[in-house]
C-alpha cells in the first residue's frame, strides 16, 4: 500500500501567508484519508477548522472513505477533469497515473478556497503567480492544442499551468485582471454552440431574476469568446491575496460524487437551516427554480457552493448555470441532477413548489416567486439577443425553453 502524507495549510482571515494546520495521510489503493490537526495550530487563538463540516477542531478527526478518501474541502480544492489533464501533461504522465495527493500538491496558489497542500510544514508560499489577462491569447492557444493532443510550446504551457487548479470539466484558467482574480472559461473542442457567450447571457438572466452572481464579462480573443467570472474566494491585499474558505454543496452534505440517489435540494435546505441564514435558503430555492426554467440539468452539488468567512458559512454567488442543449421534437420533459420535490428530479414547477416549506417559503410566496421568474425567463430570447448570442445559437436553444409556453414550466399544469 502506498501511503502519502502532505501538510495542509490554511490562510486564516486577514492573513496573506498560510500556516500549517495539520497532516493529511492518504492511501490510494484503499481510498482512505485521515487528517490530524497539529498541536501548535490548535493552540492558536484564531485557529479555524480546515473543513467546518468534516473536521471540527474540537472533535477527534474521523477517517474519510467517500470521494476517493478526500475530505470535502480538500476535494473542492483539487482539480477535476480539465485541471487533471493540464497537470498530468506537465508531469508527462496519463491523468489516471497521478495520485490524489499528487494532484493536491500540484494545484497551486490559484486553487479554490483558503487551503494549500505542501510536502512539508517548512515549504514556503507557492511562487507561481496567476498569469495576466493580457496573456489569454497564448493561454487559449495552449489549451486548444492540449485538448486536441497537439504539441504545446513550453512557455505557453507554463502560462496555462500557472493558472490551473480549479475544478470542472471545461477548459479554463485563472487570470489576474484589473484588481482581482477571474476564472476565464474557454470554448471547448466539439462545442456546437458559443457556450462562453451563452453562459454570460444565462448568468445575467439569472441576475435579472434576483439571483446573486459574481461580476461577469465576455471578451473576444481572436474569433473566440471567453467568459470571465470574478473569483469570489479571493480579494487583493497589497501584492497578495486574502482568501475565503470554499465548500461545495457536495461537501456540506458529505455526499459521495457517485451516490447520485442522495442528491436532493430540500435535504440541502434542511442542512443549511442549521448553519446558514434563512435568506440563503430562499436563494437556493430561487436558483433551483431558475435551473428548471432554463433547463440547466448540470446542477450537480459541486455546482452549488458556500463560502466560509471566519467561521460564518453563507451561500456563495451562483456559477456554472448554462442551458443544457435539447434536441427539437424530443418533448419538454427533463430532469435536474438533484431531486427537487415530490416527483423526484422531474423538472417541473409543480414539483419544485411541492416542498417549498422545507425552504422556509409559504406556498403563496413560492408560487409568486415562480411566476415572477417564469415571466422574466419567458423573455430569454430578447435577453440573449441583447447579450449578443447569435440567432443561430438562440434557435438551437429554443427547445430548452419550449416548456415555458406549452407545459411543464407552467404553474397550472
Ligand atoms: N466565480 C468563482 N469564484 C470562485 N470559484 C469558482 C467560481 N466559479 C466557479 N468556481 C469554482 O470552480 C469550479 C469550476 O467552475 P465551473 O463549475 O464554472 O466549471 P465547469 O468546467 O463548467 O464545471 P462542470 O464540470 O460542472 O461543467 C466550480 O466547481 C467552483 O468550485
Ligand atoms: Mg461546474
Amino acid at each position: 500500500m502506498t501511503e502519502k502524507s502532505v501538510t495542509v495549510f490554511i490562510y486564516l482571515p486577514w492573513e496573506t501567508v498560510a500556516v500549517p494546520a495539520g497532516i493529511f495521510t492518504h492511501t490510494a489503493e484503499s481510498g482512505i484519508g485521515t487528517f490530524a490537526y497539529g498541536r501548535r495550530y490548535i493552540e492558536r487563538s484564531n485557529a479555524l477548522p480546515v473543513d467546518p463540516v468534516a473536521l471540527p477542531i474540537d472533535l477527534p478527526p474521523q477517517p474519510v472513505t467517500i470521494n476517493g478518501g478526500l475530505y470535502g474541502t480538500f476535494r473542492d480544492a483539487a482539480p477535476d477533469y480539465w485541471g487533471r489533464l493540464v497537470i498530468s501533461v506537465g508531469m508527462g504522465a496519463p491523468p489516471e497515473a497521478v495520485s490524489e495527493v499528487d494532484y493536491l500538491l500540484a494545484a497551486n496558489a490559484t486553487r479554490a478556497g483558503n487551503l494549500d497542500f505542501r510536502i512539508s510544514p517548512q515549504v514556503p508560499e507557492p511562487g507561481l503567480k496567476p498569469p495576466h489577462f493580457s496573456r489569454l491569447p497564448d493561454i487559449m492557444d495552449a489549451a486548444g492544442k492540449l485538448e486536441s493532443g497537439g504539441k504545446v510550446d513550453r512557455h505557453l504551457f507554463q502560462l496555462l499551468r500557472q493558472g490551473t487548479s480549479m475544478g470542472g470539466a471545461r477548459p479554463k484558467c485563472t487570470v489576474e485582471w484589473e484588481d482581482g482574480l477571474w476564472l476565464a472559461k474557454f470554448p471547448a473542442k466539439g462545442d456546437g454552440l458559443n457556450i462562453p457567450r451563452i453562459e454570460y447571457a444565462t448568468m445575467t438572466l439569472a441576475r435579472r431574476c434576483g439571483i446573486r452572481i459574481p461580476e461577469v464579462r465576455v471578451v473576444s480573443v481572436g474569433d473566440k469568446d471567453v467568459f470571465l467570472i470574478r473569483r469570489f474566494d479571493r480579494e487583493k491585499s497589497g501584492d497578495a491575496w486574502l482568501r475565503k474558505g470554499f465548500l461545495s454543496a457536495l461537501s456540506l452534505m458529505q455526499w459521495d460524487e457517485r451516490d447520485r440517489v442522495l442528491w436532493d435540494y430540500p435535504a440541502i435546505a434542511d442542512t443549511m437551516r442549521r448553519h446558514i441564514a434563512a435568506e440563503d435558503i430562499r436563494e437556493l430555492f430561487r436558483r433551483m427554480i431558475f435551473n428548471i426554467l432554463v433547463r440547466n440539468t448540470d446542477d450537480h452539488p459541486r455546482n452549488h457552493g458556500f463560502l466560509i468567512d471566519n467561521s460564518k458559512i453563507s451561500l456563495s454567488p451562483a456559477y456554472d448555470i448554462v442551458p443544457t442543449p435539447a434536441r427539437a421534437g424530443v418533448g419538454t420533459d427533463f430532469h435536474l441532477a438533484m431531486s427537487v420535490g415530490d416527483y423526484g428530479r422531474q423538472a417541473t414547477l409543480k414539483n419544485a413548489l411541492s416542498r417549498a416549506s422545507r425552504f422556509g417559503i409559504s406556498d403563496e410566496e413560492a408560487w409568486d416567486m415562480a411566476e415572477q421568474l417564469r415571466t422574466t425567463v419567458c423573455d430569454w430570447r430578447e435577453h440573449f439577443e441583447a447579450y449578443m448570442v447569435s440567432v443561430r445559437d438562440s434557435d438551437m436553444l429554443t427547445p430548452c425553453f419550449d416548456g415555458l409556453r406549452t407545459g411543464n414550466l407552467k404553474l397550472d399544469t
